[in-house]
């Protein structure tokens, strides 16, 4: 049994336990095709548990900073939402989002099959400018996996040594990445994709009732991730982000760094705060906030081991 500390910081309280936790990996499934910093596989049991306590099953998930998607696409294959609508700005992320809305998973897995990895065969690669949607979305997929921490902004370096001395190839795993594909085919007639501002697109659904938002937004002021450069897309007015979800019809669910310029955000707009942990490929525990209207839901949860989460120790090598 691990043991799990949970600091809840509602406005009206701020008490600390300790709870026994089993650690649960493998109730969730890696599904998405990127390896991404920040990614939010360690959260899929909160948002089950969230989703599983409204009152009715909501028909779309907005999310607006897509980024790896694990979330909405976690959403689609347990059939927790009819449809998502995801929104990235990152236009290399979004070419993979876009081509496998087109259908071209099957190409996609056949390329990444096909390739052969090795340093010299991914440098010749890259330098070849992309002519089509598709090639755009194989050469991220490529940079993704072979960039340390899947850290696509500008300065990320090769993985040089990697898991097992593997080097640049020790994340590109293409037989899974090919069966990811394929799964991810099955629904993309459900997935509404836009290259676009996520504040914007959350505006367009926001009468919508039947609606439900995960939000996880770049967030790099203060706190440990200070001054990296994780995304190329790293600003954003989150004063407006939380004025926007105050004007939600449907419910949301917020992640942030812990940094207090949040925490004084959510006070000043009523909101309530908890900090889940999860632990880091270090076994160092993390913590992250989660933000929404009403988290009285939010008790119980088991700490989850993220495996490609060396980016949030600050141990980028
Ligand atoms: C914390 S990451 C999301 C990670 C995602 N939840 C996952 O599990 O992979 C934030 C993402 O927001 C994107 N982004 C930044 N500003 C944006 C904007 N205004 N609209 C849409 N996406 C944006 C970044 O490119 C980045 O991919």
């Amino acid at each position: 049994m691990a043991t799990r500390r949970q600091l809840a910081f509602f406005p009206e309280y701020a008490g600390e336990i300790n709870l026994p936790r089993p650690v649960n990996v493998a109730s969730v499934p890696q599904r998405s095709p990127f390896r991404y910093p920040g990614g939010k596989t360690w959260l899929v049991p909160t948002f089950r548990r969230w989703v599983a306590q409204l009152k009715t099953k909501p028909q779309l998930l907005v999310e607006p900073f897509a980024g790896g998607g694990i979330i909405s696409l976690t959403a689609l294959f347990e059939n927790l939402v009819n449809r998502v609508v995801m929104a990235e700005l990152d236009e290399e992320v979004a070419a993979v989002w876009e081509a496998l809305v087109q259908g071209e998973a099957e190409w996609l897995a056949s390329r990444i099959l096909a390739f052969p990895m090795t340093r010299e065969a991914v440098e010749a690669e890259l330098r070849i400018p992309p002519n089509t949607g598709r090639e755009k979305a194989f050469q991220t997929i490529l940079r993704n996996r072979t960039l340390h921490g899947g850290i696509l902004a500008e300065g990320s370096r090769f993985i040089r040594h990697g898991e097992n001395g593997k080097g640049i190839g020790s994340r590109w795993y293409p037989k899974t990445l090919a069966r990811r594909l394929a799964d991810i085919d099955h629904f993309v007639d459900r997935i509404d994709f836009r290259c676009d501002d996520g504040l914007k697109v959350i505006q367009q659904f926001s009468e919508r009732q039947d609606a439900i938002y995960f939000i996880d937004p770049p967030y790099t002021a203060g706190g440990k991730k200070a001054g990296r450069r994780l995304y190329k897309y790293h600003q954003l007015n989150h004063e407006q982000l939380f004025a926007n979800c105050q004007s939600l019809a449907g419910d949301f669910l917020m992640t942030y760094d812990e940094a207090e310029e949040v925490k004084s955000l959510a006070r000043q707009f009523g909101f309530q705060m908890s900090l889940i942990p999860m632990k880091n490929t270090h076994h160092a525990t993390m913590k992250e906030l989660v933000i929404g209207r009403n988290l009285s839901w939010l008790d119980e949860l088991p700490t989850i081991h993220e495996p490609e989460a060396d980016y949030a120790t600050g141990e980028i090598k």
